[in-house]
């Protein structure tokens, strides 16, 4: 029997899909799964593609069915689970193989988990996967996060199964150790940002306009088909066609409003706060989620602050460039965080490859990622996507709409905490001298903490005690 190019472990959703998309290729793949009892239905669905799969129950056989240097991808959930595989794997393997955790892993376990093996000479790699179960299949975008040593072997595998964009396979080093699981993480606050944009204004025409869930889902149709184009937004545009098949009602009318999250996007925030960034819209979006879990409470206070939200009529297309500004804006914030995990772990994460690597196959996918690309290839201002020539001219010319529907929206007592944030952040960014002053005078005044003057570097204080 012929050895094995890769091994999966973890026959889960993406598991099975990245094996099958491996297999599609020509790739020779044995796949096990800690529930045995997975294995054989998988090969039963895999059809004409299980002559490229090996399936075994036993990790023993699994590892001895793989060629050498050996690669095994484990697609299994993050944190515990992957430290017992390690521990298992670890002793049946030699050095020079690698081993690649392809979850939605928190980069400081990669980190951890690549110095743990760094003495054995098992290579440790974080690829960050994105595109759900149908990219998984068909072509996802990767994140990858290692020893160039490592990348030069997996990459003929990884470009053949990933999304492509032009012809531009959507994978890519984008640094050592936990550098592509950093950038997954950050990847899906994007993401959380987005969608919450996107729900802002659903809530803008839905209960401020009275329009029909299919009628919004029509204009984001529309807008899917314009440059405001993105995976997010047309599959929204979908859903919001959907009736329920028991009710017949909208679709989106019987499910429940309480959003779930794994905590890619609340990891996001926390690696912001602890760079030194805020990545408010990001934020918001964690925020709305945990918010939206507190029905009862958001019941009561229906009764008893008032529910009541006054009508809007803003124009689409005033909306469209509102969402086009606060898709921007997220991304900025997403991207300034790239930035700081650069400094602060030694990467050199570069953002115009991080966007194309995206332009295809990642939930994130949007006709904007190619500006975005080009824009950091313009090498703009502190780096900062808001002061790129390009998107200096793009934010003049949609945040005034994004201001237009906050102002309304807010006036009328409708919640839109993406679309706020990203114009609270902008607002700031644009202004050289804020209000920060007040806050060294407040610390100084009750502890002495001191400030800088204008022009005037190092410690000083204000005359309060005299
Ligand atoms: C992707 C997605 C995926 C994400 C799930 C659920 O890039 O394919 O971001 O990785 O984990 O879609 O994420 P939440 O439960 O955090 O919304």
């Amino acid at each position: 029997m012929s050895l094995a190019q890769i091994g999966v472990y973890g026959l889960g959703t993406m598991g099975s899909a990245l094996a099958l998309n491996l297999a599609e290729k020509g790739i020779q793949v044995a796949v096990t799964n800690r529930e045995a009892e997975w294995i054989s239905p998988f090969m039963a669905e895999a059809g004409a593609l299980a002559g490229n799969l090996h399936p075994h129950e036993v990790l023993a056989d699994f590892v001895a069915g793989l060629a050498r240097p050996r690669t095994v991808l484990f697609m299994i959930p993050s944190g515990p689970p992957m430290d017992a595989m390690i521990k298992a794997i670890t002793p049946l393997l030699s050095p020079g193989d690698i081993l690649i955790d392809g979850g939605n892993a928190d980069f400081h376990d990669t980190r951890r988990r690549t110095e743990e093996l760094a003495g054995t000479g098992i290579h440790f790699v974080g690829m960050g996967v994105s595109g759900g179960e149908e990219g998984a299949r068909n072509g996802p975008s990767m994140m990858v996060g290692g020893s160039e040593e490592s990348w030069q072997r997996l990459k003929p595998m990884f470009e053949a199964i990933a999304a492509r964009f032009d012809g531009h396979p959507c994978v890519d080093r984008l640094g050592p150790d936990g550098a592509g699981h950093f950038v997954k993480t950050v990847h899906n606050g994007i993401e959380y940002a987005e969608m919450q944009a996107i729900a802002d204004i659903y809530g803008i025409l839905r209960y401020g306009a009275a329009w029909t869930p299919a009628e919004i889902g029509a204009l984001f149709g529309r807008w899917n088909e314009s440059g405001l184009n993105a995976y997010l937004l047309g599959i929204t545009a979908e859903i919001l066609g959907h009736s329920d098949p028991r009710t017949g009602h909208p679709m989106v009318d019987v499910i429940a409003d309480t959003a779930g999250q794994k905590g890619t996007g609340g990891w996001t925030v926390i690696e912001a706060l602890r760079l030194g960034q805020s990545a408010s819209m990001i934020e918001s979006a964690v925020g709305a989620r945990n918010w939206s879990s507190e029905k009862a409470v958001r019941h009561e206070g229906e009764v008893r602050l008032g529910g009541e939200r006054g009508s809007l009529d803003i124009a689409p297309d005033v909306l469209a460039d509102a969402a086009m500004a606060a898709r921007i804006l997220g991304h900025a914030q997403g991207f300034d965080i790239f930035a700081a995990a650069s400094a602060e772990y030694g990467w050199q994460l570069d953002g115009a490859r991080i966007a194309e690597i995206w332009r295809a196959g990642c939930i994130l996918r949007s006709a904007l990622l190619d500006d975005i690309a080009g824009a950091f290839r313009s090498d703009p201002p502190h780096g900062r996507l808001i002061l790129s020539e390009a998107f200096v001219q793009r934010l003049r010319s949609t945040v005034p709409a994004l201001r237009q529907v906050v102002s309304q929206a807010v006036a009328a007592g409708h919640a839109v905490p993406a679309l706020s944030a990203g114009l609270q952040w902008y607002d700031t960014m644009r202004q050289g001298y804020g209000t920060a002053n007040i806050i060294q005078a407040q610390r100084d005044w009750f502890g002495h903490h001191g400030f800088e003057r204008l022009g005037q570097r190092g410690r000083h204080h204000g005359p309060w005690q005299d």
